[in-house]
């Protein structure tokens, strides 16, 4: 495994959002309510993009069909509870002096 870095943690902010591609992996990175994530750019029910996708208290909005992961819990399907949709990938994400990244 070797350290991805993929942003400067001076440059994290509220609303922070940036979409990179590792490894022919599309993930987004993103800082919200004081929190940053990093999850698949794409929704694991129809791979419809999560570019502009709602963001509220961890858990994540598609809105192609109003399902939502939550992000604190390794991106585990919250609505609708119980529908057969495997969770939203998720990355740990790792600090390595001033900047956060991924270990793949
Ligand atoms: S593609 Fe995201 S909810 Fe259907």
């Amino acid at each position: 495994m070797r350290f991805i870095p993929l942003e400067r943690l001076i440059n994290l902010h509220e609303g922070y959002r940036q979409a990179f591609k590792i490894d022919g992996a599309d993930i987004i990175l993103l800082h919200e309510d004081g929190q940053t994530y990093a999850f698949s750019r794409t929704c694991p029910h129809q791979n419809y993009a999560l570019d502009y996708a709602k963001i509220s208290d961890g858990l994540i909005l598609c809105s192609a069909h109003g399902f939502e992961f939550d992000l604190k819990r390794s991106g585990a399907l919250v609505k609708p509870a119980g529908f057969p949709c495997p969770a939203l990938k998720t990355y740990d994400l790792v600090y390595d002096a001033d900047r956060i990244g991924l270990m793949l």
